[in-house]
């Protein structure tokens, strides 16, 4: 077969082999089988040599005829394979606009959040302002300020939690007994010292209420939590007695669980108060009778409250023989076990949704 034949048929094999590619790598082999390096037209370029003169010529034009043909054959191809293979992918991946969106589910507050914004409602419906306090306290606004004696035992390293300056070494058997470890900043076990630092900045009459979380070294129980919220309340102003206490409250605790569940007030002791007394709502599951999730007593104790003692008006800088005044203390997350009967307020501190969604 002369040079001449061989690079026809070479010609229309790869001319033909090349419409029929399909894909970029299948184009990439053809391409090299012919015009590589060792491909069968650069082979017939290169025995160019071994032509007689007169064959040279015309072999090597239209070899390179041959090899422009070829190579611009195989451009248009890689071309239309590249814009094929890009558009199948955008294909493959492409989003399917008629699909229904993925929603984000719709938060709301926490059930406690909730049960504090209530009573503050309940109070600013009566006129009284909200207050703000610091959670890291002086031993002073929490404890002396508030007529506790020096060895109350609620002054205890054992039920407050004192912060301690890091830079004082103590010794290992005081940090272990948690003897001496006291200092006079500690964070506040009680909602009270609002009381006194609003006292101090604002002149009677004051009705005020003050939300937030307090502290207590206790191990969590179905009873117990180590942070809570408390919500305080104080009223001081001329002629107040124990029955603008006894009305407020009632009024309160209807507004919170109906008109269904009863109140009894019990005598108690508290040191700022005089006299004191602690609050019980009927028992929302057995309705008084006596069941086991009120530890068989129908009574469940909601808030502690008193008249404010005259030392703690006089601490303030209040003539206690002009005003008088009374004060309550009641934790949100029992509210929100009361009114829901809840059998453990550990489970107002989880993240569990399916608990919280429910309120
Ligand atoms: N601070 C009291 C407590 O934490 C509650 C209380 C507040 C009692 C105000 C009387 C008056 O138990």
């Amino acid at each position: 077969m002369s040079a001449i034949e061989n690079l026809e048929i070479i010609e229309k094999k790869t001319l033909d082999a090349i419409s029929k590619k399909a894909t970029l790598e299948e184009l990439d082999q053809l391409r090299i089988t012919v015009v590589g390096k060792k491909g069968s037209l650069t082979q017939i370029l290169r025995s160019m040599g071994t032509l007689s003169a007169e064959e040279r010529p015309l072999v090597g034009k239209r070899a390179n005829e041959v090899r422009e043909k070829i190579e611009a054959a195989l451009l248009t191809k890689k071309e239309e394979l590249a814009a094929k293979e890009l558009s199948e992918r955008i294909e493959a991946s492409a989003l399917d606009i008629s699909l229904p969106g993925r929603s984000r589910p719709q938060g709301h507050a926490h059930v406690i959040s909730q049960i504090v914004k209530e009573v503050e409602e309940i109070f600013i419906g009566l006129g009284y302002t909200v207050e703000d306090g610091p959670y890291v306290e002086t031993e002073y606004y929490n404890f002396t300020s508030l007529n506790a004696p020096k060895d109350h035992p609620s002054r205890s390293p054992r039920d407050t939690f004192y912060v301690v300056d890091p830079t004082v070494a103590h010794p290992k058997e005081e940090i272990d007994t948690r003897k001496n470890i006291i200092s006079d900043v500690l964070l506040r076990t009680q909602t009270s010292p609002v009381q006194m630092r609003t006292m101090e900045k604002q002149c009677p009459p004051i009705y005020m209420i003050s939300p937030g979380l307090v502290f207590r070294p206790d191990t969590p129980d179905a009873n117990h939590l180590p942070q809570f919220t408390q919500i305080e309340g104080l009223v001081i102003d001329k002629g107040i007695t124990f029955g603008d206490l006894r009305g407020t409250l009632d009024h309160m605790t209807r507004a919170l669980f109906g008109n269904d569940r009863r109140t009894r007030y019990r005598p108690h002791f508290f040191p700022f108060t005089e006299p004191s007394c602690e609050i019980d709502v009927s028992c929302g599951v057995c309705g008084g009778k006596g069941c086991r999730f009120c530890n068989h007593a129908g009574w469940l104790e909601i808030l502690g409250a008193g008249l404010v003692d005259p030392n703690v008006l006089q601490n303030a800088g209040i003539d206690p023989n002009v005003y008088s005044g009374f004060a309550f203390g009641m934790g949100a997350e029992r509210i929100a076990a009361l009114r829901y009967n809840l059998p453990d307020l550990r489970l107002l501190t989880t993240g569990d949704m399916r608990f919280l969604e429910q309120f």
